[in-house]
């Protein structure tokens, strides 16, 4: 059945069959990279949690190993839940993951490779005496799970830090350790937001101020600023901010308090949750991982039998030129699977039109854009859209002096199906301009049962830079990255007549002023091994 085979995809990643959601534990480990994830080894709904397991070379081909760790404990019977790897500095891995017990109660339990020895890290051993921690006084049973990476302090000890709430400010505990069997809670809450509710896989590292490079998770000093990035199962979305981590007092504050944990900047301002990064020793780069599911119906995912993928990893370093954000860029691997490029220089796309980028075939792409409105229609428009949002403006279809262009991914020849990735300029009162990136998945699919909203969110553009647009396409999943990765938004959609050889390219100018000149890098993607 076409149908249901198609929305697989040709170069992300996804188990065979049944469910995933979170990516567990991923480090590179004797010249293998190994990411284990949140499977349901029963069916393609959420249940039953055990640890899959899988390993590449280079992030891109991938061989599907045996279940990593599976619920066979008291204190995990309920589920092998959300865990982070930590690599000490004589090479030994650590694991620690959360265990939903006979109880439902959510402990940390401990476990490690059986065979070091082993690169393939086939065999886990989960520690006797799990669990290691149980939740503390004041915090609920089912508000403590996810733990980080450990780093490491100058006091000589480990720390790592687990998500809660209390009543409804989401919280994140801090835990000292040596030996990872023996933990002592800090008596300082690290960070506090109050109304955003439980935090969900936090996550907490370094990015350097000065350098390209990713930085190991207990890298700290003066070149040095601190991510600390949660998850919140209210509105299923991944908030970080950016700011300074004090050893010494164990709390971290964010540089822009109207931008904290919850309600300030998102990694991807669509289907993007429980995403965890990890430091890459081999590349000296910090990679991120999300799990991205489905938008389908529950009885469509029972249908295909499987649900969920693994977002394209990102490396994530701190944007220097803006000072107040970071870049996400899918890692330079994926560029292995571009085949044929095609260019399309200098297309000057008059307000109103649409135009055909031909192409053999457009369901799994790599597209590079760039787009330019000159100085004189931006000078010549008067104040506009002051109010201007993705979401609740029309969405590609309605028309202002300055937006939407950009480009109509995985449409029919006809484009009634169409999903739209495009900037949006408004000009506020002051005569600055704002600039908007949104996905609009209003008719992306004639299947009724599917999310259509319309995502997005402004992105910082400086002065003397182009726009800028990078978007991934895969059959079922569209990953769009402004401005060098400052701000990105992954979408899925289902379409049902845009597929394999019937989906096109085009670009757009819905604009009612501007005349845009775009060009456009494509290439076709070839599919990663599974
Ligand atoms: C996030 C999450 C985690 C939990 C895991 C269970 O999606 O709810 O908090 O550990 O998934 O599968």
């Amino acid at each position: 059945n076409q149908m249901l085979t198609w929305q697989r995809t040709g170069f992300h990643f996804q188990p065979k069959k049944n469910w995933m959601n979170d990516p567990n534990g991923p480090l590179f480990y004797k010249g293998w990279y190994h990411l284990f994830y949140q499977y349901n080894p029963g069916g393609p709904i959420w249940g039953n949690i055990v640890w899959g397991h899988a390993i590449s070379r280079d992030l891109v081909h991938w061989h599907h190993l045996p279940l990593a760790m599976t619920a066979d404990q008291w204190y995990d019977i309920n589920g092998v839940w959300t865990g982070s790897a930590t690599i000490l500095s004589d090479g030994q891995i650590v694991m620690l993951y959360t265990g939903s017990t006979n109880e439902t109660v959510q402990v940390q339990n401990l476990a490690y490779p059986a065979d070091p020895s082993d690169p393939l890290l086939l065999e886990w051993v989960k520690y006797p005496n799990n669990p290691v921690l149980v939740p503390p006084p004041g915090i609920h049973f089912q508000d403590f799970r996810d733990p980080t990476t450990a780093w490491y302090t100058s006091d000589a000890k480990w720390r790592i830090a687990i998500g809660s709430k209390v009543n409804k400010t989401g919280i994140s505990l801090v835990y000292g350790t040596v030996d990872f069997k023996n933990y002592e809670l800090l008596d300082v809450v690290m960070h506090a937001v109050p109304g955003t509710g439980m935090r969900e896989c936090v996550d907490f590292y370094p990015v350097s101020r000065s350098d390209e490079n990713g930085l190991d998770t207990s890298e700290n000093g003066p070149a040095v600023k601190h991510v600390l990035k949660a998850s919140f199962d209210d509105d299923r979305n991944d908030y970080y901010a950016i700011g300074s981590y004090d050893e010494a007092s164990g709390t971290w504050v964010p540089d822009d308090p109207k931008k904290d944990v919850g309600f300030g900047l998102r990694y991807d301002y669509g289907i993007f949750y429980a995403s965890k990064t990890f430091y890459d020793q081999d590349k000296k780069r910090r990679i991120l991982w999300s799990w991205i599911k489905e938008t389908d119906s529950e009885a469509a995912d029972l249908r295909k039998g499987w649900a969920s993928l693994q977002a394209i990893p990102r490396t994530v370093v701190f944007d220097k030129k803006t000072g107040s954000n970071l870049l996400q860029w899918p890692v330079e691997e994926v560029e292995k699977l571009r085949l044929g490029k095609k260019s399309f220089e200098n297309m000057e796309l008059e307000a109103g039109t649409v135009v055909s980028l031909e192409l053999a075939s457009a369901s799994q792409l790599d597209i590079m854009a760039e787009f330019e409105i000159s100085e004189d229609t931006l000078g010549r428009v008067i104040e506009n859209d002051v109010d201007y949002m993705c979401s609740n403006n029309g969405g590609a279809a309605r028309r202002g002096a300055l937006g939407p262009f950009g480009l109509l991914v995985l449409a029919d020849k006809n484009q009634t199906e169409q999903t739209p990735v495009y900037f949006y300029l408004a000009k506020g009162a002051d005569g600055d301009i704002k600039t908007f990136f949104c996905t609009d998945q209003s008719r992306s699919s004639l299947a009724y049962d599917v999310d259509k909203n319309i995502y997005g969110s402004t992105v910082p553009v400086l002065r003397g830079e182009r726009l800028t647009m990078r978007i991934l396409v895969d059959h079922s999943i569209v990953e769009s990255f402004a401005q060098g990765g400052r701000t990105c938004i992954t979408s899925r959609v289902y379409p049902t007549r845009s597929i394999y050889d019937e989906a096109q390219l085009f670009l757009f100018n819905n604009a009612t002023q501007a005349k845009v000149s775009a060009s456009v890098q494509v290439w076709q993607m070839s599919s990663a091994n599974f």
